[in-house]
This record gives structure tokens, C-alpha cells and sequence, in this order.
């Protein structure tokens, strides 16, 4: 049996639906029932409740041989680097009280760094939590920007004819398609091929540009003049304000965009075959393509 976190989101719902396919026992955890019932119709046992509970957290990881953890993104967050470390002890606490073995956990490029790297300070936090728990053996995964961040571009094409973010579009950096990822923690969980505490990098199928990306979606969806603008800092954090994002997580934003804009990350981390993975940005057109299409559908009706 498998518990997995985030069991409705980006990378969660594709590892437990790997996982039952496969026909494993899968626990998946959220906090909504009715959102939960396509992986129970499947065959998994669904707990219901929040990360923030470290009692409930206990229960749901209590008798099963490998977890999935990961802090989610608040929006709303008044203070984000507050309600990362309060999921984070939540999440550490209750793998301890419920002497769990194996964790896989997802981490991100730039938790190698002590500062200056936004909301990924908070992940780094929580790998040296999860590395000062005795008797678990965790690998983190330190994955790069998802491919499925591209998506926010949708609204601002269909409003102004042009995409756009606080990120350089001339920058070339690491991209990953959250499917990749979530294959490579069904086969940790599954293996537990990992031993005390180990990172890995998962760097996508090859470095590309924004500009180059939104390149290929423009071809795909039949608009092959879009264009790519670089949004000033500032301005980005007021439209994400806008958006309903809380101050403080727009702050963060930015500061992220300055990071990947200066070419911090790429620093540390040589691309090699083992942290490269297979979907490239022309296979990820697809799902641009089917989200660009279906959100006129949805203006439409
Ligand atoms: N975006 C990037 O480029 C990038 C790169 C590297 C790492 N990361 C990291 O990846 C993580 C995000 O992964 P993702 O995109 O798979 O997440 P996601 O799609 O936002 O999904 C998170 C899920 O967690 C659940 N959730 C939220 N708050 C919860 C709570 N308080 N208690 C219980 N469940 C809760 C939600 O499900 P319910 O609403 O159904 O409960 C949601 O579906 C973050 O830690 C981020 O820092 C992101």
C-alpha cells in the first residue's frame, strides 16, 4: 500500500493513477471527498482530510510501505513561508508517529540554496527536516520548472493576443512535463531504490526558452505569430495580485522569476541520461493545445 499527498493535483493524481493501474493498493489523501472518488471508483482507499492535521496525517500513513509527500501551493497565503513549515512538521511528525520506512519527496531545483529562491526555501526547509528524521530512508526529487506553468499564459492570450511573465523569454533553462515526474515516483515507490537520505535532479527532455516554448504552442494552435513578452517585476507582482494571489506568494513569485532570470539554478546540476526525461515541449503541445481550445469552449457556453 502506497499513501499519496496532493492525491487531486498535477503530480499526485498521475502517480496514483499509474500506480493502480499497475494494480497497487493506493491511500490517496485530500480534503475532498467527492474529488477523491475517481482513484476510489479505481480501486484506491481514499482519506479524507488536511495536511495540516497531524493526527489524521498519522492515520493515513499508518500500515502502508512507501508515502508520497509534498507541500502544496496556498494561493491565499498570508505568510507562505509560515504555512509551508506548518504542512511541513505536520507531514514530519506524522511519518515519524506512524514509523514509516520509505518517502518519496518532491523537492525542487534550488533547494540546494539557502535564499533568494522565493517558495523554494520552503522545500529546502523540508528536506532537512525529512533528512533529520532516524530510520526513514527518503530520496527527494529535485524537479525543475513544470511544463504545466506555461498554462497561466492561456488567460493573457485570450485577453491581450500575447504571452507573457516576470521570466527572461530569451533564457534557456530545464522544463518537465509533471507526467514525467510522476512516473519517477511510482517507480520509487514502488522499487525503493533509495537508501538514508538521496536527492535526485529531474531536469526534463532538454533545455529550451519561454519564447521558444510558447514558439511551438503558437504553431500547434494555429496562432504562429504569438509572441512572448517580459513582463517588468513589479508589474508581474500587481497582476498576480489581481489574479487573487496573495501579496506575499506574488512576492515570492517574483523573486523565483529574478532566480531562474539570473541562471541560478542551472548551476549545480549537469544534465546527464539519468535526470533527463522523455515528454518534450512538442508532445506537451498537446495539452496546451487542448487547454487553449477548451477554455473557449468554456467562454463560448
Ligand atoms: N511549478 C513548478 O514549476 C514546480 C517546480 C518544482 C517543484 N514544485 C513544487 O511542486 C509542488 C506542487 O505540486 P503539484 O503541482 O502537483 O500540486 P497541485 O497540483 O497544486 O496539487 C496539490 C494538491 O494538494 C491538495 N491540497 C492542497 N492543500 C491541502 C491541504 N491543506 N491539505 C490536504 N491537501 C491539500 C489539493 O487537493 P484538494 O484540494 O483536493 O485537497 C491539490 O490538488 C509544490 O510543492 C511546488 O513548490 C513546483
Amino acid at each position: 500500500m502506497y499513501a499519496i499527498t496532493g492525491a487531486t493535483g498535477n503530480i499526485g493524481s498521475k502517480v496514483a493513477d499509474i500506480l493502480l493501474t499497475r494494480g497497487e493498493k493506493v491511500r490517496v489523501i485530500g480534503r475532498d471527498a467527492a474529488r477523491l472518488q475517481q482513484f476510489v471508483r479505481k480501486g484506491a482507499v481514499a482519506a479524507v482530510g488536511d495536511l495540516q492535521d497531524s493526527t489524521f496525517l498519522t492515520e493515513a500513513f499508518t500500515g502502508v510501505d512507501a508515502v508520497f509527500t509534498m507541500i502544496p501551493p496556498n494561493y491565499a497565503a498570508v505568510d507562505f513561508r509560515a504555512y509551508q513549515n506548518e504542512i511541513g512538521t505536520s507531514i514530519a511528525m506524522a511519518l515519524t508517529s506512524a514509523r514509516v520506512r520509505f518517502v518519496v519527496n518532491l523537492s525542487s531545483q534550488g533547494a540546494d540554496l539557502p535564499a533568494g529562491t522565493g517558495p523554494i526555501v520552503g522545500l529546502r526547509d523540508q528536506e532537512q527536516r525529512l533528512n533529520a528524521l532516524q530510520g526513514v530512508h527518503v530520496v527527494h526529487l529535485r524537479c525543475t520548472y513544470f511544463m504545466e506553468n506555461l498554462l497561466m499564459n492561456i488567460p493573457l492570450i485570450n485577453q491581450q493576443g500575447f504571452a507573457g511573465s516576470a521570466v527572461r523569454g530569451d533564457q534557456k533553462f530545464a522544463m518537465i512535463a509533471t507526467k514525467d515526474i510522476a512516473a519517477r515516483v511510482a517507480e520509487h515507490l514502488v522499487k525503493r531504490d533509495f537508501l538514508g537520505k538521496e536527492v535526485r535532479d529531474l531536469l526534463g527532455q532538454r533545455d529550451l526558452s519561454i519564447e521558444e516554448a510558447i514558439a511551438v504552442f503558437g504553431r500547434r494552435i494555429g496562432r504562429p505569430d504569438l509572441k512572448y513578452v517580459q513582463i517588468p517585476y513589479d508589474e508581474a507582482a500587481k497582476g498576480m495580485v489581481a489574479m487573487g494571489i496573495s501579496p506575499d506568494v506574488s512576492r515570492l513569485f517574483v523573486e523565483m522569476g529574478k532566480a531562474l532570470n539570473e541562471g541560478v539554478f542551472a548551476a549545480a546540476r549537469p544534465r546527464t541520461a539519468e535526470n533527463t526525461t522523455p515528454t518534450s515541449i512538442e508532445q506537451f503541445a498537446d495539452i496546451f493545445a487542448q487547454a487553449y481550445f477548451s477554455s473557449h469552449v468554456n467562454k463560448a457556453a
